[in-house]
């Protein structure tokens, strides 16, 4: 089943110098692939991520995200769409500043599945991801690591069949970011897929298909 699909998509940022971080690529995201991109800084691999969770607009080609062409749909659709499908693990965090770990992984399912909130996938998620003793804890009361494991645990915990991960394991040491990597291969065996942007060679070649970002392609290696 397809969950994702970029059909010669180009994005183009037009402020001064022009930048072309991604230029004709098609790319299609079943079920159960895990895909990783590696790629230099500023190569453009967030923006191939925002691109295809719907977050920015292509500037040429189409995006589909579960067969729904999203060019053709307003933003509260694409919001829906992505909510229903996607989880995203940001590159740089987004929590919220005021609200305990606890609170925010709350929030998130909330929003995700409305007032029947399942308290047993918070405690699961806080367990694996060692925020136990944290749980009371706000985002600035964390190490820069913990927050990366929220971070992880609020895209996880909607069970979005697509995850797309921007650096998923950086600020973590061996054991956690081989945690997170076990936590998002139970996503595609549990029938999802994901796709990871990492700039570390031994995790992206974990994945099924791995690839490199070059001059707006992606390349398969
Ligand atoms: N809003 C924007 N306006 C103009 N240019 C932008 C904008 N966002 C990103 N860019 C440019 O697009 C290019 C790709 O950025 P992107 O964040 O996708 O790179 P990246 O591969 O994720 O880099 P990193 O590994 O450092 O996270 C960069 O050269 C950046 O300067
Ligand atoms: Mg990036």
């Amino acid at each position: 089943m397809e969950l994702c699909r970029m059909e010669k998509v180009s994005k183009i940022y037009a402020m001064g110098e022009e930048v072309r971080p991604l230029n004709n690529i098609s790319l299609n995201i079943e079920v159960g692939d895990f895909l990783s991109v590696q790629g230099p800084s500023g190569m453009g691999k967030s923006t191939l991520l925002y691109v295809m969770s719907g977050l920015l607009k292509p500037s040429e080609g189409d995006v589909f995200i579960k067969d729904i062409n999203i060019r053709n749909i307003p933003d509260d659709e694409i919001t829906d769409l992505r909510k229903k499908n996607i989880g995203f693990i940001f590159q740089e965090t987004n929590l919220f500043q005021a609200l305990t770990v606890e609170e925010n992984l709350r929030f998130v399912l909330a929003v995700g599945q409305g007032k029947n909130i399942d308290q047993s996938k918070i405690d699961y998620y806080i367990q694996e991801l060692g925020l136990a003793q944290r749980r009371n804890f706000l985002p600035n009361q964390l190490s820069v690591g913990q927050r990366r494991r929220l971070v992880a645990a609020r895209a996880l915990i909607n069970d979005a069949p697509l995850i797309l991960a921007d650096e998923p394991t950086n600020d973590l040491d061996d054991g956690w970011a081989g945690r997170v990597m076990e936590l998002l291969t139970d996503k595609v065996q549990e029938g999802g897929a994901v796709v990871m942007v990492t700039h570390n060679s031994y995790w992206a070649e974990k994945a099924g298909k791995h690839y490199t970002m070059q001059e707006g392609s992606l390349v398969l290696c």
